[in-house]
């Protein structure tokens, strides 16, 4: 399975497997990454994240820091709407032993220049690592292309799997006998049914395995990796594309004169394939939309409401209804009769 999302990253199948959550393989590659910086040069002790990142990656890195002492985090302030690549090329120094993003903004959509980025660090030699999760399937990757060294993803957002679908990691092989698992369990053992009392890391990218993979999950994500490879990433971001650029032109038309903001690049090539519209009341029209007009978007504070086009299946129909749903909510004002009070899941 991890082979067949190595197709549509840009992976080698010798490169990726599927473990664990998104979170838990972050800390496992973060850990690992810095344990190489440690040994080979303990002069680099800055991590570079930004302040656009999905929060958990930053509890994560500040998890992993508070255990192995010694670094500090940077957050890099950018903006993603536009030049937050730039941004981070211009903050990564000397010091700098890893670059840690994600690839596709969570709120904004922006997308980083993957291969430009990467290139800095190294030239810096820093590592580079990336969360694909809203890239996966969303967009084209082109890890090796860009010479990526780390990177982790889900698969229940644009790779179909549902919510709790098992994740993804991928170490590039020049490395892979160079880094450890921190958390060592018997799949990432050398002959794991030989009960052996001592750990020996598997050779290759098996070591980052940890315990028992979740094999009903597994078994579900399979078809909509195989419909991903079957349409060809190539054609779905074509589609994506004219499908965000026809929500814009709607937002423009129709949205932007009820106090829609466009919270996403207006660049196609730095956007993925969600769009955020920003709005004052946006949890209470979300919470609308939801309830009352069978459109389900996300709010993301402050004021985002997070519209994802999956091409594999969304009509131009479908973006068009959305927005008619979004302009009647407001222009009935349909939001008031909804509370954001107590509301625990946006
Ligand atoms: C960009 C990104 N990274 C990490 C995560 C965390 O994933 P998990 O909760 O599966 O560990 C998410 C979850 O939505 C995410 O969007």
């Amino acid at each position: 399975m991890g082979a067949k999302i190595g197709r549509i990253i840009g992976a080698q199948p010798q490169e990726i497997v599927i473990a664990d959550s998104t979170s838990v393989n972050l800390f496992k590659l973060v850990t690992a990454a810095l344990r190489l910086q440690q040994a080979n040069w303990p002069d680099k002790t800055v991590i570079i994240t930004d302040n656009g990142n999905f929060p958990s990656d930053i509890y994560i890195l500040q998890g992993a820091l508070d255990l192995l002492g010694g670094f500090t985090l940077k957050i890099v302030p950018v903006d993603l709407l536009v030049g937050a690549t730039e941004a981070i090329v211009a903050a990564i120094d000397e010091r700098t032993a890893l670059v840690a993003l994600s690839h596709t903004a969570f709120k904004s959509g922006y997308v980083y220049d993957m291969a430009q980025v990467t290139a800095a660090a190294h030239a810096a030699g820093a590592l580079a690592l990336w969360d694909l999760s809203h890239s996966v399937g969303a967009i084209p990757v082109d890890l090796n292309g860009a010479s990526a060294d780390f990177a982790v993803g889900c698969t229940y957002k644009y790779v179909n799997g549902g919510p709790g679908a098992p994740a993804f990691l991928f170490v590039r092989e020049a490395l892979h006998e160079r880094v450890r698992n921190p958390v060592s369990g018997w799949f990432g053992q050398q002959e794991m049914f030989a009960f052996d009392l001592d750990y020996a890391p598997a050779a290759g990218i098996g070591r980052f395995l940890t315990g028992t993979p979740p094999l009903l999950s597994l078994a579900a994500i399979e078809p909509g990796i195989d419909l991903l490879l079957e349409a060809d990433m190539s054609r779905l971001r074509a589609k994506s594309v004219q499908q965000t650029e026809f929500l814009i032109a709607l937002w423009r038309d129709l949205l932007a004169p009820l106090g829609f903001t466009l919270n996403s690049p207006v660049d196609a090539t730095r956007r993925g394939s969600h769009v955020s519209l920003g709005h004052a009341e946006a949890l209470r029209i979300d919470l609308a939309l939801i309830e009352a007009m069978n459109v389900l978007p996300d709010f993301r504070a402050p004021d985002n409401l997070r519209l994802g086009i999956a091409p594999l299946y969304t009509s131009f129909g479908d973006v068009y209804q959305a927005v008619l749903r979004m302009k009647r909510v407001v222009d009935e004002r349909l939001y008031e009769s909804f509370s954001a009070e107590g509301i625990a899941v946006t």
